[in-house]
């Protein structure tokens, strides 16, 4: 977690490093700080709170200086509080980080013994301690960062700069990541590169366990012994301009309106629009050898894997085992040699799927993955990616980009299908058509506002709301009551609908709304009776459902939210898009803070 940046440079830095930091501020905001080299003395500015408010700071007490470091916070080791934010350190050395150390414990006692004095509870300040001990010892700043890197136990990636030294700035990772920004008779380090995109196009990537010293005319390279690396400098075609909200109040509306043209540019990507036949690129792997997938990814991006899932063995019979990435990684499960590890992710750098990853690999998969961002580390450490083409999601609450992630899978589930024989044409066929279909009838979606609008009023009553939905629609339920938590605090739960009797039953009165996703078809019959069960006891049903769904339930559910008839392969999609159009209406209801909830971040780069 956090962003950090950092440029020596000819011009101002403080304003590029503020506007870098915004771009950066999906990875935290709980504190942000900048530091700049002032006469070859450490000068920073600091902030509890969102980046505006370290704005304000400078605006009051602008901070000169052309070589400076910035950071934006979600905190792990110490309070959200202005003396807890980076930049970290001494007057000698200033440091800015992104990770946890580890052994910061062991380090800081060791430190105190040899008379540093610590000033924050943070586990970052271990770094610059321990580099200004080795500086105070004689050490040449090079070989102090070297000699601390070489302590440190956990993830990390670093910026820091020394009291005396304007052209020197010295970066280094280990289990986050790092970029190295090349510019005109200026250097950059950044977490991303989309945070340097107005500044370069030129980046290169530090590999884990590498370090670099940078000086305003380039950058050295090293690995963890030291010795000179290769830098190999590629070029990013991320958009330097602002992401603008568009008129839109926030950018979760905003997203929420940009599905059908996501899902049709995702499916664009997959479907041959001569052949209408799912086109994979050329796969390092035999799908039809696969003995069994692996699906594994965080958050929501793991209950689009879920629904994949459901697709994969539904359509291609092929076994697939599900679990969130921080378990699966510890869980060690039996792994068959050749398997396939499917990992789904956004930003595809979150510390659990990366380390899955990893896990899955030296297990013997092949890997493939599902990712949003193209120059990210997943991207780097797959055989294979399959690219969401969502755009750049800014809200921290995931919505397009779920269901781009689904316009994928639902691809690779009927491209596996015919790989292995269980996809007759003519299913084949209809399954395309449903997908097609999708842009258009996502886009019918916004004609259910005052009907989604007149359920969040209910649902903004309550403290407690339940989510149900069986078979594919039990991970929509799970994305609904995900995005209802994080965007409006009210508690939620989402049950697979025929589990609520050994349980959640226990729960439902007046006071908790029940909120199932349940079109017609197969397993309806099934979902209406539990639906039924939850209304004998007096609970408040509002239903998503379409219209035989509505024409069966019209008596039983409070409020109906009927969505425009859809292929059963299809409906998750859309009846995901719905449920978060529910939990942004409560939002706007409750007047919270939708874009950044409170202890959220959009880029979880920490385990
Ligand atoms: C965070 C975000 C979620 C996201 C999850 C996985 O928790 O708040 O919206 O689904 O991370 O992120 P990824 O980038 O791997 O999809």
């Amino acid at each position: 977690m956090c962003g950090i940046v950092g440029v020596v440079g000819s011009r101002e830095a403080a304003p590029l490093l503020f506007d870098a930091l915004r771009r950066l501020e999906y990875r935290g905001y709980d504190s942000a700080g900048i530091a700049t080299l002032l006469n070859g003395h450490i000068e920073r500015r600091r902030a509890e709170g969102k980046l505006d408010r370290l704005g304000e700071v400078l605006e009051r007490r602008p901070l000169p200086g052309v070589t400076g470091i910035g950071h934006t916070r979600w905190a792990t080791h110490g309070a959200p509080t202005e003396g807890n934010a980076h930049p970290h350190g001494t007057d000698r050395v200033s440091v800015v980080h992104n990770g946890i150390i580890e052994n910061h414990a062991e380090l800081r006692a060791e430190l105190e013994e040899c008379g540093q004095v610590f000033s924050t509870e943070t586990d970052t300040e271990t770094v610059a301690q321990l580099v200004d001990l080795n500086l105070k010892l004689g050490m040449a700043p090079r070989e102090a960062a070297h000699a601390c890197l070489k302590r440190l136990n956990g993830a990390y990636a670093l910026a820091m700069i020394f009291a005396g030294q304007p052209e020197l700035m010295i970066g280094a990772r280990h289990g986050a990541p790092l970029a190295v920004g090349f510019g005109e008779d200026e250097m950059f380090l950044g977490s991303d590169s989309l945070a340097l995109a107005p500044l370069t196009r030129r980046i290169a990537y530090l590999r884990d366990g590498d370090w670099a010293v940078v000086s305003r005319s380039g950058a050295e390279m090293f690995d963890a012994a030291g010795e000179p690396v290769p830098c190999e400098i590629r070029q990013s075609a991320l958009p330097g301009g602002a992401i603008g909200k568009d008129g839109y109040r926030h950018y979760m509306e905003k997203e929420l309106h940009e599905h059908p043209l996501v899902i049709g540019q995702t499916l664009q990507r997959m479907i041959d629009p001569a052949t209408r036949r799912v086109v994979l690129p050329e796969l390092p792997f035999d799908l039809r050898t696969v003995p069994r997938i692996t699906v594994t990814a965080c958050g929501s991006a793991f209950y689009a894997g879920m629904i994949g899932r459901w697709w994969l063995e539904s359509e291609a019979r092929i076994p697939v085992d599900a679990d969130v990435a921080s378990e699966l990684r510890y869980r060690e499960p039996p792994l068959a040699q050749g398997g396939l590890g499917l990992l789904i992710s956004q930003s595809g750098e979150t510390a659990d799927t990366l380390a899955a990853l990893r896990s899955l690999r030296a297990g013997g998969q092949h890997v493939l993955s599902v990712l949003n961002v193209a120059e990210s580390t997943m991207a780097r450490e797959s055989d294979l990616v399959l690219d969401t083409v969502a755009g750049p999601e800014i809200c921290v609450a995931s919505t397009k980009a779920f269901t781009a992630q689904l316009s994928v899978l639902a691809c690779l589930a009927i491209a596996t299908g015919r790989a292995r024989g269980t996809l007759t044409e003519a299913r084949e066929e209809e399954l395309v058509q449903a997908l097609l279909d999708l842009p258009g009838r996502a886009a019918e979606l916004f004609a259910l506002q005052p009907a989604i609008r007149d359920a969040a009023a209910v649902v903004a009553e309550a403290r407690d709301v339940l989510y149900l939905g069986r078979g594919a629609h039990f991970p929509v339920a799970l994305e609904g009551a995900l995005k209802l938590k994080e965007i409006t605090y009210i508690h939620a739960e989402a049950y697979a609908a025929g589990e609520m009797k050994h349980g959640p039953i226990a729960l439902i009165d007046r006071t908790v709304p029940v909120v199932a996703s349940a079109p017609s078809g197969r397993l309806f019959d099934k979902t209406a009776s539990n639906l039924q069960e939850a209304r004998a006891r007096g609970g408040r049903l509002l239903l998503f459902t379409d219209p035989a769904g509505a024409a069966r339930m019209e008596r039983v559910a409070e409020q109906l939210i009927v969505l425009p008839e859809a292929h059963a392969f299809t409906a998750p999609i859309l009846h995901s898009i719905a449920v978060q159009m529910l939990a942004y209406e409560v939002a706007l209801l409750k007047g919270t803070d939708v874009d950044q909830p409170r202890n959220l971040a959009k880029s979880v780069t920490v385990e």
